[in-house]
């Protein structure tokens, strides 16, 4: 019976405002991990909020709402089923049921809460449409549904992504300030939601987030990777010497919470990783070290990658399920450079990344193995 214990604690944390100290890493199947963690990157409030979560039942918003509890903050999801929580499934969060088109469930969603934290939307699509649709016009009719029924919404955090910045030019790292040119639909149609963020920030607290690729618990991208190497093959992609940034999901969630709290940088977009640079070229090595792992380097060329994507996509439009991998991914992955800079993320919010590679790899594993995803 641990969930009416959670009840029982939340119903006394809210009546005396305290944060969430004791039940919620035994609420159950898929989060003890974070007893393990301890609390050390989560500050403790005891000040209640109340938040909205948009693509809370996705991967990075469910880390999110869970913290947001642990915090003491009372959490609004928008959800587009209550039939299928996924990772809310038992959470005490409040539920309303929409999506990112139905006007009416985002103002009835917006309405009344301190914060909106918008993580809703889609990195594998059918078609560019779609990317378009929910990550773009999403984004602006998100936006809008807070204006008109909450103009005093204290803060609006846009999750947005690496990719609508594009890579890195030079070979530097890409910082904020420089020219965003995404190469993929999904990059495109997220700097366009990134737009939509910016139009409008005149008339709402606005910071926007712009994480480099995240994995951790429940993640299923980086996850099929973690599958072929548990079969004993190390996939090498590329020959060259190509870079990017990683970051663990709760760095990510740091960041976030940190932005929300944050008076003076409004309007403003900040790149987030763990602050170091990776060879994609040697990744199987780095995930091989990290976990122990035995696995024997097998080297893909790029063409055979694309012909995969070119298949999945063309089977996508039968099965109607979005690929895996498609065209646009695979022109991510063939760039030189996807490093970012977190120096003013580092300076501006005093964001500092807690979760080394090693460590991140190896608590994402063991969460695989105990779940039986591996
Ligand atoms: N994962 C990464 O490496 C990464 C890196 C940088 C940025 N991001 C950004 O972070 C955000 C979350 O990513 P994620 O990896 O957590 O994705 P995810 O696991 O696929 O979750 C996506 C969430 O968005 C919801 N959603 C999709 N379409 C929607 C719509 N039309 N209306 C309302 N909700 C909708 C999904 O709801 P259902 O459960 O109903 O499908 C789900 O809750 C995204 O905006 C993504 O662009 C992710």
């Amino acid at each position: 019976m641990k969930f009416p214990i959670y009840w029982l604690e939340l119903f006394i944390r809210q009546s005396l405002k305290l944060p969430c100290l004791l039940s919620y890493p035994l609420a159950g199947k898929g989060h003890a991990y974070f007893a393990l963690l301890g609390h050390n990157t989560i500050r403790l409030r005891n000040m209640i909020q109340k938040a909205l979560v948009t693509g809370g039942t996705g991967f990075i918003g469910s880390h999110l709402v869970e913290t947001l509890l642990k915090r003491g903050s009372e959490v609004r999801c928008l959800v587009r089923n209550k039939l299928d929580l996924k990772w809310l499934h038992g959470l005490p969060v409040e539920l309303i049921e929409g999506h990112c088109h139905n006007i009416n469930s985002l103002r009835e969603a917006v309405k009344g809460v301190d914060q909106v934290f918008h993580s809703a939307g889609v990195t594998k699509a059918i078609d560019e449409k779609t990317y378009f649709e929910v990550n773009a016009i999403g984004t602006k009719n998100l936006i809008q549904a807070c204006i008109e029924t909450n103009p005093n919404l204290k803060k609006f955090i846009y999750l947005s992504s690496q990719a609508a910045a594009g890579p890195c030019q030079s070979n530097g790292r890409k910082r904020e300030s420089d020219e965003c040119l995404p190469v993929s639909p999904y990059g495109r149609s997220k700097r366009k939601g990134e737009e939509f963020c910016l139009e409008l920030s005149s008339q709402i607290p606005m910071i926007i987030i712009r994480p480099s690729a995240v994995y951790g618990p429940r993640d299923r991208d980086v996850f099929a990777f973690f599958k072929i190497l548990s079969k004993g093959i190390k996939p090498q992609f590329s020959k060259r010497e190509q870079r990017i940034s990683l970051c663990y999901v709760l760095d990510v969630i740091e960041a976030i919470l940190l932005a929300s709290e944050s008076k003076s940088s409004e309007g403003e977009i900040f790149f987030i990783s763990d602050g170091q640079d990776y060879r994609l070229d040697r990744m199987g090595d780095l995930f091989t070290e990290a976990l122990n792992l035995h696995a024997h380097q097998i080297y893909v060329p790029g063409w055979i990658i694309s012909w995969v994507a070119s298949a999945s996509e063309l089977l996508s439009r039968f099965t109607k399920r979005p690929p895996l991998i498609n065209r646009g991914k695979v022109e991510e992955m063939m760039q030189e450079n996807w490093l970012c800079d977190i120096t003013k993320a580092k300076t501006l919010l005093g964001y500092e990344p807690q979760f080394p590679l090693a460590v991140g790899l190896k608590i994402t594993y063991e969460w695989y193995l105990k779940e039986r995803w591996l």
